[in-house]
C-alpha cells in the first residue's frame, strides 16, 4: 500500500474513500480520497521531521491547493481600507506581451516566502478596478512586463470540461468573423503532459491544455513544490534570486527525487476531475432572454459528451478579445494581451467576485464590464426592459 505513506490520516482518508467513492472502481475512490487529501495538505518547509509532507516553496502563495479553491470552490479574498489585497483567491500573473516571465519576478508575484526570505510584494486594488503589485522587494521587473489579476476559479466540473469532444469546440471557431456577429473565437493550443500539442481548455486564457498540466503548474508555482512535469524545486524563483535557487527543498529519493512524485500527481488529477458541477436551478424564461440577448454566441449552453451526456457550461472554451478595459496585456500561450476564454457560468450562485481578477462585485457589473466582441451583447442587455434585465440576472445567479 504505497499510496497510503502520502498520509498522515490514512485511517480517515479510507473512510471517506469508501463514503465519497464517485469513481466506478473501488481504486479510482480511493484515489479521489487520497488525492482530496493530497488537495486540503497544508505543505511545510524543508527540511522537515517528514519528507513527504515537506518542500514548500521557497516563494510561494499558499500552503495548499485548498486555500485557494476551499472545497475545490472559487477562491475569496478582501481589500482592505487602503485596497491591499488580504486572502489569496486572488494571485498576481507576471508577463509580457508574449507571455514571457519577467527575468526577476518570474511567472506570478509570490506573496509568501519560507523563512529568511522575503516574499516578492503584496497586491492593492487599482481605482480602475485592475490589481497591482506594491512593495516589491527585489528591484524594478523588465519595463515589458505587465502583471494583472487573476481569480483562484471554482473547479468544479471541469473533469466534464475535458471530455467535451474538440471537434464540438472547434466547430465554433470563427477565426475571420465569417458569420458577421461581431464575435471571433479563437482557439487556444498548448502542450499536454505527453508534449503533444493540443486544444488548450484552463485558466483564464485557456493556456493550459488539461487538468494535469494545470495542477502540475500550481504545485510549482503556487506552492512551490516540484513535480514530475515541472521538476524545478525551487518553483518560481529566476536567476536573479540566488538565496531562493539555494534555500533548501524536500525533493526525495521516495518520491523520483521531487517533493511531489507520478502517483501524487495522478491523485490530485483524479481529484480534481472527479470534482461534480453545481446544480443549477434556473429557470426556462431566463435562459431564452440570456440566448436573445447574444449571451450564448460565447457562453454555449450545452454540449454532448462521448457517452452521451449532456452537460450545461455555458461556455465556448475559446478566446475572445474583451476591449480595452479588460485587456490585461499579457500573453499566454496563442491567447493575446486582449484575450480571454469564456469562463464557465456554471456554479455561478456560488460566486461573490467576478471576472479574471475579481473586480467585478455584481452580476449587473460583470456584464457592464464586456467589451471588445462582447459589445453588443452588452449593448442588448442595456437595451432590455428593466423587468427582463431582472430575470436575465436571476437566471444566472441560480446557475
Ligand atoms: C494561490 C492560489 C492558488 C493555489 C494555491 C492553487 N490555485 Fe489553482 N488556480 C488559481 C488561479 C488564480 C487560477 C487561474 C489561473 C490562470 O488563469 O492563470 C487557477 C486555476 C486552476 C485550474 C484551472 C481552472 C479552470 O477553470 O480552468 C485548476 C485545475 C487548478 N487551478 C488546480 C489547482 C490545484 C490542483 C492546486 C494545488 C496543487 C491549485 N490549483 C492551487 C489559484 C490557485
Ligand atoms: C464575445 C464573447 C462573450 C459574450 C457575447 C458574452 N460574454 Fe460573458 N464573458 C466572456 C468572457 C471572455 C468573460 C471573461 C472576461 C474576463 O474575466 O476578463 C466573460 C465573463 C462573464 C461573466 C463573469 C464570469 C465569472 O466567472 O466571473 C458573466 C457573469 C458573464 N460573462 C455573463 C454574460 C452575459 C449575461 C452576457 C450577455 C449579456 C455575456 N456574458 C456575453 C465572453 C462573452
Amino acid at each position: 500500500m504505497k499510496r497510503l505513506t502520502y498520509l498522515r490520516d490514512g485511517a480517515f482518508a479510507l473512510m471517506c474513500a469508501v463514503v465519497l467513492a464517485p469513481a466506478s472502481s473501488q481504486a479510482d475512490g480511493l484515489d479521489y480520497a487520497l488525492g482530496k487529501a493530497l488537495f486540503d495538505r497544508l505543505w511545510t518547509s524543508a527540511p522537515a521531521s517528514t519528507d513527504a509532507t515537506d518542500g514548500l516553496g521557497p516563494l510561494f502563495n499558499a500552503r495548499s491547493c485548498a486555500t485557494c479553491h476551499p472545497k475545490g470552490g472559487r477562491g475569496t479574498f478582501g481589500e482592505d481600507e487602503n485596497g491591499r489585497i488580504t486572502g489569496t483567491g486572488l494571485l498576481l500573473r507576471v508577463g509580457d506581451e508574449t507571455g514571457a516571465p519577467d527575468p526577476v519576478y518570474g511567472e506570478q508575484l509570490q506573496i509568501l516566502a519560507v523563512q529568511g526570505l522575503k516574499a516578492e510584494g503584496h497586491m492593492v486594488r487599482a481605482a480602475d478596478g485592475a490589481v497591482e503589485a506594491e512593495g516589491l522587494n527585489y528591484g524594478e521587473p523588465a519595463p515589458a512586463t505587465r502583471m494583472a489579476g487573476r481569480l483562484a476559479p471554482d473547479l468544479r466540473g471541469l473533469g466534464l470540461l475535458q471530455q467535451i469532444p474538440e471537434q464540438q469546440i472547434l466547430s465554433l471557431v470563427d477565426e475571420e468573423d465569417a458569420n458577421q456577429d461581431g464575435i471571433s473565437g479563437r482557439a487556444n493550443y498548448s502542450a499536454n503532459a505527453e508534449g503533444e500539442t493540443v486544444l488548450s481548455r484552463f485558466g483564464w486564457k485557456a493556456g493550459k491544455a488539461t487538468i494535469r498540466m494545470q495542477s502540475a503548474a500550481a504545485l510549482v508555482t503556487d506552492v512551490g513544490l516540484s513535480n514530475p512535469i515541472y521538476p524545478k524545486h525551487a518553483g518560481d524563483c529566476t536567476e536573479a534570486q540566488p538565496l531562493c535557487q539555494s534555500a533548501p527543498h524536500g525533493n526525495s529519493p521516495r518520491f523520483e527525487n521531487l517533493e511531489v512524485d507520478t502517483q501524487m500527481l495522478n491523485m490530485i488529477v483524479t481529484f480534481v476531475s472527479g470534482l461534480k458541477p453545481h446544480k443549477s436551478t434556473a429557470d426556462e424564461a431566463g435562459r431564452d432572454i440570456f440566448i436573445e440577448t447574444g449571451c450564448a454566441a460565447c457562453h454555449v449552453p450545452a454540449f454532448t459528451l462521448a457517452n452521451g451526456r449532456i452537460i450545461q457550461p455555458y461556455t465556448d472554451l475559446l478566446l475572445h478579445d474583451m476591449g480595452d478595459d479588460l485587456a490585461d496585456g499579457i500573453g499566454d500561450g496563442l491567447a493575446t494581451g486582449r484575450e480571454w476564454r469564456t469562463p464557465p457560468l456554471w456554479g455561478l450562485k456560488y460566486a461573490g467576485r467576478y471576472l479574471h481578477d475579481g473586480r467585478a462585485t455584481t452580476l449587473r457589473e460583470a456584464i457592464e464590464f464586456h467589451g471588445g466582441e462582447a459589445q453588443r451583447a452588452r449593448d442588448a442587455f442595456r437595451a432590455l426592459a428593466p423587468a427582463d434585465q431582472d430575470k436575465l440576472i436571476r437566471f444566472l445567479s441560480n446557475l
